[in-house]
């Protein structure tokens, strides 16, 4: 029987959620477990408060009776749980692949730790083959994809059947095709200077722990 990777990295991640913990849910298909997981604690007494980074989260979150709160009303929380589409041995991350960098991005820097869980796939020695997602405003998004692409990509909108792609936050997407990004902290800054970006999907210095799930059904902690 072949080994469900992200199931065995989430279900590990679980384990480091104690009792009266706020805690932070991903978004992903790897999240999705440990949100699973989570729902079965629950049930079984454990005692938790979440916030949700999608509204997919937030609707599996709610229907296994994890009690949820709107990340405004408190003031911080002890761990995030959440899947990366790539990760470096320096915990930096890609995310967005699902769309919802943002609002990741906004629980993860609040949360004390972040845990990010992954299959093997996704680990590699430099960040960049994956497009890395960025969010920008509609207002005027030719001019933002245009300042883009003189960063030295190749910026593609993201499309949902036949309409562009809106995020939770209701803007829009570009995948930059980069290929290997040398500094990946260089790059974060310069998007953070073009102003029609809302945020970008690299995370760095933002993980605390990688836990990495692996065919061989076992597990590798970065930390
Ligand atoms: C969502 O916006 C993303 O950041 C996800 O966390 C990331 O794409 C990982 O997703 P999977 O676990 O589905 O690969």
């Amino acid at each position: 029987m072949s080994v469900n990777v992200k199931q065995l990295a989430a279900e590990k991640a679980v384990e480091y959620v104690q009792d009266g913990m706020k805690v932070g849910l991903g978004t992903g298909s790897t999240a999705y477990w440990a949100i699973r997981k989570l729902g079965e604690r629950v049930r079984e007494g454990l005692n938790i408060t979440a916030v949700a980074t999608s509204q997919a989260s937030e609707d599996q979150a709610r229907e296994l009776g994890i009690p949820l709160v709107a990340f405004g009303e408190i003031d911080h929380l002890d761990l995030t749980i959440d899947g990366a589409d790539e990760l470096d041995s320096r915990l930096q991350l890609i995310k967005g692949g699902g769309g919802a960098l943002l609002r990741e991005k906004i629980v993860a820097m609040g949360s004390t730790r972040m845990i990010v869980v992954a299959d093997e796939s996704k680990a590699v020695n430099t960040l960049g083959k994956f497009p890395l997602p960025v969010e920008i405003v509609p207002f005027a998004w030719e001019w933002t994809v245009a300042k883009l692409e003189k960063l030295g990509c190749r910026p593609e909108l993201r499309r949902s059947g036949d309409k562009l792609y809106r995020t939770d936050n209701g803007n829009y997407i570009a995948d930059c095709h980069f290929g290997a990004i040398a500094s990946a902290p260089v790059l974060a800054e310069q998007l953070q200077g073009i102003s029609g970006v809302v945020d970008h999907g690299l995370f760095i210095g933002i993980a605390s722990m990688a836990i990495i799930g692996k065919q061989d059904g076992s597990i590798e902690i970065i930390e």
